[in-house]
């Protein structure tokens, strides 16, 4: 039998990088294969070969044994290959029926069939999305879906999808691997990225892995373990433990009482929420999805209306100075740093066309330095974050915009952990990131937590927040419902907190 898709010496270059160099692949069909590689190794690039984006400088690709000659994605539909990318291509207000049927030939038919045999794919394979809803109304998870199933309407039998789950709640991704799972048993042939080795060792029946533009090797998922992709991926073994140092005198530095958010419909996103994070200490904070914890940040961040309650920011010298109601530029001068993954990168804080040391003058004029001084420091800090993080980039002037995903996403968070604010806030920081990089992310949170920051992570990896942090802030439908040692709790602990409010230890301590 042949292999439901063959890539054979694949080798694509964007004038002098390589971004793959020789790749050979095999998927068959009902076989769920991940592709592996740390950021910038060039997964992205060769599955848009395979979708009709780019096409290759050398090589072959083969269906059923047959060579074929993908020159669009128009020519990738009629091969039955269907790419479900990063960024996706919905028209707002358009319903979900309307946007899969988008730029098919027969437009104009009846859009009530249309209606059904879009619930037909939805019920066979498990998926929850209503055809007559518009697309503005959705979640994030509900677009990806409209994206899958609109590749499947069209025919697809070998579907692509590049890191679905980084904008995915873990309860979302649970859902897309049922689906992954009934796609399989039907024949289909997957394959799909993704940087969380749980999820490889979940999902996948075999994995193919990337380094640094070359190929190298496949294995069963079944005969391997995350240490072992992980060394295979990066070609030396790397250590998989997060180091946990005990800052000496920790004291207060942002102490927020009450804060209560309000939203328009009357509803508290916040609800008297009082915690205090300390200098020298990373505060975890842990919560399903939508508990609050983006409401929290940007309270504290100036960019959200405080309806009650308070958030004073430490001086060294023990006075406090009150952030409700300042600026979001204020505050970051008063040394308030955001590092996050925002679902659109380029669109926030970062400016495509321009290099590295570019973007990192734009922190520093946040800061209130101008935007004509000395190009040193940012260059310096440029140098710093492309080597702390292995940003693959040419030179620290190469546009952010042909940057990998990851790396686009290492200057986002390098840029502010580089800039050393006193308060250092973090959100899902390491989406979208390779193994190595989180771990680096890891190193250089700590170290800043050791040089006396106040250190806020927002994670939905119960087992990093375990690791990592000192203490944990549980969230629960916009309340605290506890505050715990990182030390000693345990996951079904938290776990607990996150569902019920109140908690265990009695509300807000
Ligand atoms: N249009 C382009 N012009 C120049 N270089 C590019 C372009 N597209 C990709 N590259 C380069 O090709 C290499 C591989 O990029 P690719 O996006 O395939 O990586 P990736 O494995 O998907 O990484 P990530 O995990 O971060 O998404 C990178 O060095 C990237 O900078
Ligand atoms: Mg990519």
């Amino acid at each position: 039998m042949h292999n439901a898709i063959e890539l054979k010496n694949i080798v694509k270059r964007f004038g002098k990088v390589v971004a793959n160099d020789g790749i050979n692949l095999e998927i068959n069909y009902g076989e769920i294969l991940c592709l592996l590689g740390e950021n910038g190794s060039g997964k992205t690039t060769l599955m848009n070969m395979l979708s009709g984006i780019y096409q290759p400088d050398e090589g072959e690709i083969l269906k059923k044994g047959e060579q074929i000659s993908i020159r669009s994605p128009r020519d990738a539909y009629s091969y039955g290959i269907g790419m479900i990318h990063q960024h996706y291509h919905l028209v707002d207000v358009f319903t979900a029926a309307q946007n899969i049927i988008l730029g098919l030939e027969k437009e104009k038919m009846d859009i009530a069939a249309v209606n059904d045999k879009v619930l037909e794919i939805c019920n066979k394979y498990g998926f929850d999305i209503d055809p007559k809803k518009k697309v503005y109304d959705m979640s994030v998870s509900q677009k990806q879906t409209i994206e899958i199933v609109k590749q499947l309407y069209r025919g697809a039998e070998i579907l692509i999808l590049d890191e679905p789950t980084a904008v995915l709640t873990p309860q979302e991704t649970d859902k897309l691997f049922k689906v992954l799972r009934n796609m399989k048993k039907d024949g289909k042939a997957i394959i799909l990225i993704t940087h969380k080795l749980a999820e490889v060792m979940d999902v996948s029946d075999k994995v193919a892995i990337l380094r640094k533009g070359k190929y190298v090797g496949t294995v069963n998922t079944n005969e391997t373990n995350p240490q072992g992709l992980t060394d295979m991926m990066v070609g030396h073994a790397v250590s998989l433990n997060i180091d946990r140092p005990v800052y000496e005198n920790p004291t207060d530095k942002l102490v927020v009482k009450d804060l209560t958010v309000i939203d328009s419909d009357g509803i508290a996103r916040l609800d008297h929420v009082t915690f205090t994070a300390k200098t020298g200490e990373i505060l975890g904070v842990a919560g399903i999805a939508g508990s609050g914890q983006k409401e929290l940040l940007e309270s504290i961040t100036g960019l959200q209306h405080v309806s009650e309650g308070t958030i004073q920011f430490i001086n060294p010298d023990g006075k406090g100075i009150e952030l409700v109601g300042k600026t979001p530029i204020q505050i970051s001068k008063i040394g308030v740093g955001m590092g996050f993954v925002p679902e659109d990168r380029l669109g926030m804080g970062l400016v495509g066309s321009m290099g590295m040391t570019y973007n990192m003058m734009l922190r520093s004029w946040k800061n209130g330095k101008g935007i004509f001084f000395k190009k040193k420091e940012p260059e310096e800090q440029a140098n710093k974050v492309w080597k702390n993080l292995e940003v693959v980039t040419p030179s620290i002037d190469f546009p952010v915009r042909k940057m990998s995903g990851g790396n686009i996403q290492k200057v986002l968070v390098g840029r502010e952990i580089a800039s050393r604010p006193p308060v250092l806030l973090t959100a899902y920081a390491v989406r979208g990131l390779d193994i190595n990089t989180s771990y680096a992310i890891y190193n250089l949170l700590t170290r800043e937590k050791m040089n006396g920051s106040a250190v806020m992570y927002v994670g939905e990896e119960l087992d990093v927040l375990l690791e990592l942090c000192d203490r944990i802030l549980v969230l629960c439908g916009g309340k605290v419902s506890g505050i715990v040692d990182a030390r000693n709790t345990t996951k079904e602990e938290i776990g607990f907190m996150m569902t019920t409010v109140g908690g265990l230890k009695g509300g807000n301590s």
